[in-house]
């Protein structure tokens, strides 16, 4: 990303708030903003609505962070929400331990997985590097007293080990990996199967209060060869599950990488009940990428902290007695990780706010962002193309800018079939994240389409045929196929695919929002932004905000047909991922040929990861 673009925007909005009593990163670096062109909001800024609660035990959880340590950089809404650096979260959290010193509780700090893939921090690293490997590094300077592994850290074997060799050592025994083991060559060259981090922890905290933590992944089945990944039903049965939960600690620290609704922690939570009925569990969980919350019963919570750093969670819990059956007080919020929620819960503002480790953190990020070169800039976005926000198909549709505008241009390039009319399909998954107003860099690339799918096509395809194979994918109403589609859906589900869960969200945000009135929410002229609604009791998100809007797209996404007669033939251009998927559609459309893998030839050397730049480079560069 474009680094100064930051300061650019934090200088306005800080100017906005408070009087530019902080000049966000500017103050540190030095920069001036006179080169500032981001336009100042319409809508007046909002704060945080409340100070936190404390209690006994105070817990700040970060989960499926992938890659955005630098925060999110982009002046668009809600972005500038999402805009502290882990820099500034280092400084936060040093504060906060001194809060919680002056206080006389504990505070502890907590990660529920998944550090790789997501932005160019974890992933654009040079030929020979090891994804996320970088970025760790900053990771391994805070203070986390927990951390569990996640499923994109056991995608790539070299991933994993990584993690074990480098990363896990960092952590003395607290890196968790209750049910994931790595196979590695013992001392004699044999291969053998060990837990990638510990099984479980037992520590005290600062006031001396008994722990017993687990980290657990849900039933993840799309690992790397070499790595283990056990069901959350058979971990519970081991002899070590049994002897660790033994004992009875002050509280039980369950942190996974699993949400904490719809899946498997109760498992793990009747397991423990079995034996301490009244003992508190608090279970930081994670994966769909959601803020959710809800208690197992009265002597418990669970908590989900969002995903790429855009939520901080907060759970507290008061203790009592031993054996004591009451319910306990519980707390539980949401934060926007950005400067000003950062001042507003610490006390602290610029001078007084970054550390001199927060400082470094935010220096060695931004030199990592050079050494990749992540600024390089293809072109300028001239607005916000977004996955849900803006309908599809529709000009503010990334899923439309990627089939219809920028595939046809990048497969183009060098390509004598380009003069063959086509029909071009992908996968509407292929798309990670929205693609906003400004300069479009290599992180930015990255970040949105990370896919390193090759393209493919089936010659000579008559075009009335070709034209249905797109409907035919999406299964537009066909009802006799819903169990089908199901058992895809648990296949996927176990594969690690979460944006089915995380979009329901999104539309449950926007519907409750349609139906409860958007204008009365315009009137106190609120910021877009997560709005939950989760089964804990009181408000949970920290700064109140306006829901996005939300429209669905389907599974599959193809460019305009042309216009021709329907036996014209074309070249049918799909992306490898989906192959097995359209040829059987394409046998059931027509019977005059039998169509077989033998009949795919690849289309263009481009794969599909490269074909923003590309376009960038050809329609938004000068
Ligand atoms: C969220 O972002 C908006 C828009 O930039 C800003 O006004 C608001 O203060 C932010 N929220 C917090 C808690 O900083
Ligand atoms: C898995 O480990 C075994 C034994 O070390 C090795 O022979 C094999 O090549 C490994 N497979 C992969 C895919 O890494
Ligand atoms: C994980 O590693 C441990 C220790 O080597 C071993 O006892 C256990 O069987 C392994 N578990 C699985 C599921 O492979
Ligand atoms: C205790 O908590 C449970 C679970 O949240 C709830 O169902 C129950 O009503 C609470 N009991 C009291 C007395 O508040
Ligand atoms: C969408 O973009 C096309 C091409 O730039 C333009 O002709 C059309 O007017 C735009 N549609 C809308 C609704 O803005
Ligand atoms: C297209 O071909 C030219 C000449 O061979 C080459 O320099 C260029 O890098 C190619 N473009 C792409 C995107 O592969
Ligand atoms: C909301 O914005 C309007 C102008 O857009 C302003 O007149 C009004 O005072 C604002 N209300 C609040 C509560 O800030
Ligand atoms: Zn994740
Ligand atoms: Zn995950």
């Amino acid at each position: 990303m474009k680094l100064l673009s930051r300061s650019i925007w934090l200088g306005c909005i800080f100017a906005a708030v408070r009087a530019c009593d902080d000049h966000g990163p500017e103050a540190r670096d030095g920069h001036s903003h006179t080169h500032n062109t981001r336009a100042i909001p319409s809508a007046p800024l909002t704060p945080p609505s409340r100070a936190l609660e404390w209690g006994d035990i105070n817990i700040i959880h970060t989960t499926d962070s992938h890659g955005w340590l630098l925060g999110h950089q982009k002046s668009s809404f809600p972005e500038p929400n999402y805009s502290g650096d882990f820099g500034d979260f280092a400084s936060f959290v040093q504060h906060m331990k001194e809060l919680s010193i002056q206080k006389n509780v504990d505070l502890l700090l907590v990660d529920s997985g998944d550090l790789h893939d997501g932005t160019g921090l974890s992933d654009g690293f040079p030929a020979g590097g090891v994804d996320a490997h970088d970025a760790n590094k900053f990771f391994e300077q805070l203070p986390y007293d927990v951390l569990a592994i996640g499923n994109h850290e056991l995608y790539d074997y070299v991933n994993a080990l990584d993690m074990h060799q480098n990363f896990v050592p960092k952590f003395a025994g607290r890196y968790l990996s209750s049910n994931v083991n790595i196979t590695i060559p013992d001392k004699h060259g044999k291969p053998t199967s060990v837990p990638v981090g510990s099984r479980f922890a037992k520590f005290k905290t600062r006031k001396g209060r008994k722990v017993t933590s687990l980290g657990v992944l849900f039933d993840f089945t799309g690992n790397a060869q070499n790595t283990t990944v056990q069901k959350v039903e058979d971990m519970v049965k081991e002899q070590w599950f049994a002897q660790a939960i033994k004992d009875e600690p002050d509280f039980f620290l369950l942190v996974g990488h699993m949400p904490i609704a719809r899946d498997n922690w109760p498992l793990v939570f009747n397991a423990i009940r079995a034996i301490h009925p009244t003992t508190p569990i608090l279970i930081l969980g994670g994966h769909t990428h959601i803020r959710d919350c809800l208690q197992l019963d009265g002597r418990s919570m669970s908590l989900e902290s969002g995903r790429y750093m855009e939520t901080v969670g907060w759970l507290t819990a008061k203790l009592d007695k031993r054996g004591s059956k009451k319910n306990i007080t519980f707390s539980r919020r949401y934060l926007d990780p950005n400067r000003i929620t950062y001042g507003y819960h610490t006390g602290r503002y610029s001078p007084f706010f970054d550390t001199t480790q927060g400082k470094q953190i935010t220096q060695g990020l931004k030199q990592l962002s050079k050494n990749f070169d992540l600024d390089f800039q293809f072109g300028t976005a001239p607005h916000d193309f977004t996955l849900s926000r803006s309908p599809y198909p529709s000009n503010d549709s990334l899923l439309t800018l990627f089939i219809e505008n920028a595939i046809p241009v990048a497969l183009a390039v060098n390509n004598t079939r380009s003069s063959t009319p086509n029909i071009m399909i992908t996968n509407s998954g292929s798309q990670r994240f929205d693609v906003y107003a400004g300069p479009f860099t290599k992180n930015d690339q990255l970040t949105a389409s990370p896919f390193a799918d090759a393209f493919l096509y089936i010659p000579n395809v008559p075009l009335g045929i070709a034209k249905q194979v797109l409907p035919t994918l999406n299964n537009e109403g066909a009802e006799e196929r819903r169990s089908l589609l199901e058992e895809r859906e648990k296949t996927e589900y176990g594969l690690g695919y979460v944006d089915r869960r995380y979009k329901a969200w999104l539309e449950d945000m926007d519907r409750r929002n349609m139906i409860e009135g958007r204008d009365t929410d315009h009137t106190k002229n609120l910021t877009l932004g997560y709005v939950t609604k989760d089964a804990c009791p009181g408000v949970g998100d920290d700064t109140p905000h306006m829901p996005l809007p939300f429209y669905s797209s389907p599974d599959f996404i193809g460019s305009q047909p042309p216009n021709l007669p329907d036996d014209a033939p074309v070249d049918l251009v799909f992306v490898d991922f989906i192959q097995s998927q359209l040829i059987p559609v394409l046998n059931t459309l027509q019977k005059d040929k039998v169509y077989a893998n033998s009949d795919v030839a690849s289309y263009s050397p481009i794969l599909a990861n490269a074909a923003l730049g590309l376009y960038a480079q050809s329609a938004w560069s000068k």
